[in-house]
């Protein structure tokens, strides 16, 4: 519906992705204090917690919603070259320049989720469900890795939130979204709506999540 300033709300971001974003972010929040204040049962936790988020994103990014669909916004560098350039329209979603971050955001967070299943504390007391599996040395430069990486994710990160304040000084207000799930486009835009993924689909893909997350875990015994 169009108001007198000539916007209207359409639908941008669906329910499971801003589940997942903010419990994501909260849980990254979460890893980091817990590993500093050595609460490692609770970083474990929350490790696990992340690989079932992030199994969760990416059946999502095949099943989801179309904002969601990797295939909807993973560009080639032709389409970022224009899109820096001013020479193409973002449309909805995220552009080809944030889906970079996306991916990279995705990544990495995959990436340092992995090396935590191999990873072991000093004392060997807590030990990712993996860590068994592979050798004390191949463990110990793992877990450097892991602590490592944690440096790149924080770079991405502070990244992410300054393209998030840059399009924000720029007017082009990102977080509410996140929010609410809707976003204002030019009543005479001919932008489609986002299309939703099916709540069974959801379920489908959070149960396969689950069921992964629950056999890495076994595997610590
Ligand atoms: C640990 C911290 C964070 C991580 C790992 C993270 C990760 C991500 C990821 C992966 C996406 C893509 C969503 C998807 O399609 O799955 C995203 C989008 C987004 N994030 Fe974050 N995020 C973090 C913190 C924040 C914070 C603190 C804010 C706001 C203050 C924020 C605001 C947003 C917004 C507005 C988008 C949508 C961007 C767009 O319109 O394309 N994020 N974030």
């Amino acid at each position: 519906m169009s108001d007198v300033s000539g916007t209207r709300l359409v639908r941008v971001w669906d329910l499971p992705i801003r589940l997942f974003h903010w419990t994501l972010a909260g849980l990254i929040g979460f890893s980091w204090y817990s590993a500093e204040e050595q609460m490692l049962d609770w970083h474990l936790r929350s490790g696990m917690a992340i690989l079932f988020l992030l199994i969760f994103r990416i059946l999502w990014g095949f099943f989801g919603s179309s904002t969601a669909r990797f295939s909807q916004f993973v560009k080639g560098p032709a389409a970022v070259l224009a899109y820096v350039k001013g020479k193409a329209a973002s449309g909805l979603g995220h552009n080809p320049l944030g889906a970079l971050s996306v991916i990279g955001l995705l990544g990495v967070t995959a990436l340092q989720t992995a090396l935590g299943l191999f990873a072991e504390d000093n004392d060997g007391l807590m030990a990712g469900p993996l860590s068994l599996k592979i050798s004390p040395d191949l463990a110990g430069t793992l877990t450097e890795l892991h602590e490592a990486l944690f440096n790149v994710l924080l770079a991405l990160i502070v990244l992410h939130l300054a393209a998030i304040i840059y399009y924000a000084i720029r007017g082009k207000l990102l977080v509410g979204p996140m929010i609410t799930g809707k976003t204002k486009v030019e009543s005479t835009a001919d932008t489609h709506e986002m299309q939703p993924g099916k709540a069974w689909v959801a379920l489908v893909c959070a149960a396969i999540a689950a069921a992964l997350t629950g056999f890495v875990w076994s595997m610590g015994g």
